[in-house]
């Protein structure tokens, strides 16, 4: 058997195993495209617990553990003794003895990794206030199937410093390319995980059109995030001169992405020529979500598979 491992941040996984991921959503994708009936977790139960809402996460989860066989379980912290004060560690601690993997959706990431440090079972990251690791993994998975290597490219993030945003930091430095943020004064990044990120992978503007420029992929994000709302009035005005619009559009490449991991407030960080435009590829990054997620739980649960 090999060890047992966690999803709780970008940084789990090597360059490698990227690559071997990767390549292993896109054989998945095809299997489903084909009506192939792959299922290798016949009898696996997936637990999900949710703190906060979800609509791609849940819903990625769920028809893909359907698709191998297993079952996924729909917890809301609400409706369970986690949103009446049982400890994580309990919670932790009981429901992997019942499950074969579990997802975390919750606020702070310590909160996943204390459930993880005492969990029987892999846990996987479904999204904590400071990163969102499943988003990022979609979201390179598409840009590498549309455009090839994101090697030496240039992202512009257009908005806050939030879970999104900072794990495409950390996907910069394993995956070799440039996030160039632009945010108002006072919502520059603050780096959680102790690295050091040089010129070379990550730069920081208060000019949106300076960020954008040249850029292969243009992203944003809501300005106020799930678990932040007291913020959104003071914020909405923080953001106004943050929003991606098709002026911004023009200084990236002709052929530049627009990426946004939804839900979005159209006329807010966005636009609605630009993400309901022709460079917007948002739903193949919410489809995504569901191969590239498969192709880890497999990856968790049965090690590298060979066909
Ligand atoms: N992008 C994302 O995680 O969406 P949900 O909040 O709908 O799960
Ligand atoms: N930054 C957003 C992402 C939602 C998928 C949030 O945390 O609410």
């Amino acid at each position: 058997m090999f060890p047992m491992r966690h999803y709780l941040q970008f940084t789990d996984f090597t360059r490698e195993e990227y690559d071997y991921l990767f390549k292993r959503a896109a054989i998945l994708k095809a299997k489903l495209a084909a009506g192939e009936l792959y299922q290798p977790l016949i009898g696996k139960v997936l637990a999900m617990i949710f703190e906060k809402s979800s609509t791609r996460t849940r819903v990625s989860f769920e028809a893909g553990m359907a698709q191998f066989g297993g079952h996924a379980m729909f917890l809301q912290s609400k409706d369970t003794q986690l949103g009446r004060g049982e400890p994580i560690e309990d919670v932790a601690k009981v429901i992997s003895r019942m499950t074969n993997i579990v997802m975390v959706r919750t606020f702070e990431q310590s909160i996943v990794e204390r459930f993880a440090d005492n969990s029987l079972v892999p846990v996987i990251n479904g999204l904590t206030n400071e990163y969102h690791p499943c988003q990022i993994l979609a979201d390179i998975f598409t840009y590498i199937e549309k455009n090839g290597s994101i090697e030496g490219k240039t992202v512009a993030w257009i908005g806050d410093s939030n879970n999104i945003s900072r794990t495409w930091l950390q996907a910069a430095k394993i995956f070799n390319f440039k996030l160039k943020q632009a945010c108002p004064r006072g919502y520059e990044m603050t780096v959680l995980d102790g690295q050091k990120y040089d010129v070379e992978h990550f730069e920081t503007f208060y000019d949106p059109y300076q960020a954008a420029r040249d850029a292969d992929i243009v992203t944003t994000d809501v300005c106020t995030s799930m678990g932040f709302e007291r913020e959104t009035l003071q914020r909405r005005k923080d953001f106004l001169h943050y929003r991606v619009s098709e002026k911004v559009m023009l200084q990236a490449k002709a052929n530049a992405m627009f990426m946004h991991c939804l839900p979005a407030h159209r006329g807010e960080e966005v636009d609605p020529e630009v993400i309901d435009g022709p460079q917007s590829v948002v739903w193949d990054e919410a489809e995504n979500r569901m191969h590239t997620q498969k192709a880890v739980i497999e990856y968790l649960l049965l090690g590298k598979v060979e066909e």
